[in-house]
């Protein structure tokens, strides 16, 4: 009988089974057994062990002192997409490897495609591997987006799901970009696990990062992620690769962000804003312009000077509240942590007088945003009180667009949070100089007293 080639390991107790089991029979775990593959017969992992048995040394590693160690500066390739090379820390370094995740149908075969088009366009040497789409498919795309990408159409495709192919293929096409889309979908035929599963994704990214340490290929991984970022399958990756990008958004919305989670070749600071247009992804370079246009001023309506990453954004944050025949009521929120919705509504009853009692509330960052820092929760409580007593906020004892940032204590005072000097900034370039924050405000109730009338004009 053939030599089983694949071993299960539990990844928390180190257990090791022929066969996968759901429950680990080491340490009564579920789902935690990885197939891994086994050394080979003659492989490292016998000679070795006979070595260390035997008191044979193995020839030792020799440690340099680090001002020794020679950093030749290998130029960077950029990708002619700003945003991409800013997040990335100034363009792909050849030979590492770059994890883009996102939820499907975000843009991330979009973004990749254009990548290598400008790169191809570039003269660099590119290769497109899909194992989810047919090569039509990818042609398809690409003739969308040639207007802008004039490189788009001489890409190089492979549509491929075999492992042992793929890397057969880049060793003999030596590109020194590839983009390989996804990995969930590719299959390493020595492991019985089907493609996406957690020992599969390992072994494929692992795999291919041997090829393009050895041939110094930059790889652009793609992988999915569902909305709660749960899929085993990317995930495991984090530790392995350089650069882990994510692509968020709201699918039906035009607005996408990009952002760094980690960056060993720049600063996770970074995130540069999309919009999905007809021929593709463009750059959303002065995003802050686009949303202060847009904010309404009406009741329920306030701007929030949000950081992303490095850099300061103004979004409009819109709330409603309106009475509701449910119980409970309705707390529905877009864009922003809903916890931090719940807080905000229980600070605003407890120490504002403003309670939501049995309404229904909504609270909305426009433009399909994501904010994830604590300073977005005076825009939420400003908006939800205005949105309460239907009155507009006010700057100066007059309507005029307000600009808040701050996070809000369980005491009802106003905490800072970073950057408020690039934040009034911000404002500031606009013109905004109704701005409400902890260094205006000590608390709520004072940040309220400062842009809300004292008395709602209310129709009732
Ligand atoms: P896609 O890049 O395929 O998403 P992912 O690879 O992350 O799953 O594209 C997502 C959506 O973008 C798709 O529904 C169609 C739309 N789209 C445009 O609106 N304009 C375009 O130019 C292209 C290429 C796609
Ligand atoms: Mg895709």
């Amino acid at each position: 009988m053939a030599r089983p080639t694949t071993i299960h390991v539990c990844s928390g107790c180190g257990h090791q089974s022929a066969r996968w089991h759901g429950r680990c029979p080491g340490c009564q775990a579920w789902n935690t057994l990885v197939e891994e593959r086994l050394p080979g017969p003659a492989g490292g992992g016998r000679a070795r062990a006979a070595g260390g048995g035997a008191g044979i040394a193995v020839a030792a590693g020799k440690p340099i002192r680090l001002a020794d160690v020679s950093t030749e500066r290998v130029p960077r390739m950029l990708t002619q997409i700003g945003e991409l090379d800013r997040v990335l820390g100034g363009g792909l370094v050849p030979g590492s490897l770059v994890l883009l995740g996102g939820s499907p149908g975000i843009g991330k075969s979009t973004l990749t495609n254009m990548a290598l088009g400008n790169l191809a366009a570039a003269g660099r040497r590119t290769l497109y591997v899909s194992g989810e789409e047919s090569t039509a498919q990818i042609r398809l795309r690409a003739e969308r987006l040639t207007p802008a990408t004039t490189g788009a159409l001489d890409v190089p495709v492979l549509a491929e799901t075999d492992l042992d192919t793929i890397l057969a293929t880049l060793r003999a096409e030596r590109p020194e970009v590839v983009v390989v889309d996804s990995v969930q979908t590719l299959h390493a035929a020595d492991l019985a696990g089907a493609p996406g599963s957690v020992g599969q994704v390992r072994e494929v990214a692992g795999r291919i990062m041997q090829v393009a340490k050895s041939d110094a290929i930059a790889v652009l991984l793609v992988g999915h992620v569902t909305k709660e970022g749960a899929l085993a399958g990317p995930r495991v990756l984090e530790h392995l690769v350089d650069c882990v990008l994510q692509f968020e958004g709201e699918r039906e919305r035009t607005y996408r962000t990009l952002r760094a989670l980690k960056n060993r070749f720049g600063s996770t600071n970074e995130a540069g804003v999309f919009e999905m247009r007809s021929g593709g992804l463009v750059e959303v370079l002065d995003a802050s312009a686009r949303f202060v246009a847009e904010a309404t001023g009406k009741p329920g309506s306030v701007v929030l000077a949000a950081m992303e990453g490095s850099r300061p954004l103004l979004v409009e944050v819109q709330a409603l509240v309106s009475p509701s025949e449910l119980v409970p009521p309705r707390r529905v929120v877009t864009g922003l942590d809903r916890n931090r919705l719940a807080l905000v509504l229980a600070v605003l009853g407890r120490h504002a007088g403003i309670g939501a009692g049995n309404a229904d509330v909504f609270v909305n960052v426009v433009g399909g945003l994501r904010v994830e820092e604590p300073g977005a929760d005076l825009a939420v409580a400003l908006a939800v009180a205005s949105a309460a007593r239907g009155a507009p906020l006010q700057a100066g004892g007059r309507a005029a667009a307000v600009v808040c940032f701050g996070e809000l204590g369980l005491t009802g005072e106003l905490r800072s949070v970073g950057h408020a000097d690039r934040r009034l900034a911000e404002a500031a370039r606009f013109g905004l100089h109704g701005v409400v924050c902890p260094q205006s405000a000590a608390t709520l109730r004072q940040a309220l007293r400062a842009v809300l009338p004292a008395r709602a004009p209310q129709a009732a």
